[in-house]
């Protein structure tokens, strides 16, 4: 059975392939249904669409544990922020085996305020608020 890591939340998911119900966001056992199947928060703002960049991910380990990478996903990936090698959009890579994330400093601050619609702390100008 695969095990999920989740850093931020210091929580381990287990799940038997082909039994999660299907949460109707991402790839099916994508990382992104996953995490809400379990009750974990992870920003999903396009639905899981590959259309946003909000389920963005650090894989810390396992990442050949997840579906590869398509064009779509490296294409929108590419305008992430905090962008790393070893970035993923949660909504996209499918989980075949072990692997450990972590949500990046951006959604993290979003996930340690206790949530909200969308964090866009960061986006409109501090004039602006
Ligand atoms: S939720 Fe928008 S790209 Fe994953």
């Amino acid at each position: 059975m695969p095990k999920v890591t989740f850093v931020n939340y210091g929580k381990t998911v287990e799940f038997e392939s082909g039994q999660l119900p299907y949460s109707e966001h991402g790839k099916p056992e994508s990382l992104l249904d996953i995490a809400l199947n379990f009750g974990l928060h992870l920003e999903h703002a396009c639905g899981g669409n590959c259309a946003c960049t909000t389920c963005h991910v650090h894989v810390k380990d396992g990442a050949a544990n997840l579906s590869p990478i398509d064009d779509d996903e490296a294409d929108r990936l590419d305008m992430a922020a905090d962008l790393t090698l070893n970035s993923r959009l949660g909504c996209q890579c499918v989980v075949t085996g072990d692997v450990t994330v972590e949500i990046p400093s951006w959604n993290r601050n979003y996930v340690s305020e206790g949530g909200g619609s969308m964090n866009l702390g960061d986006a409109i100008p501090a004039g602006k608020r």
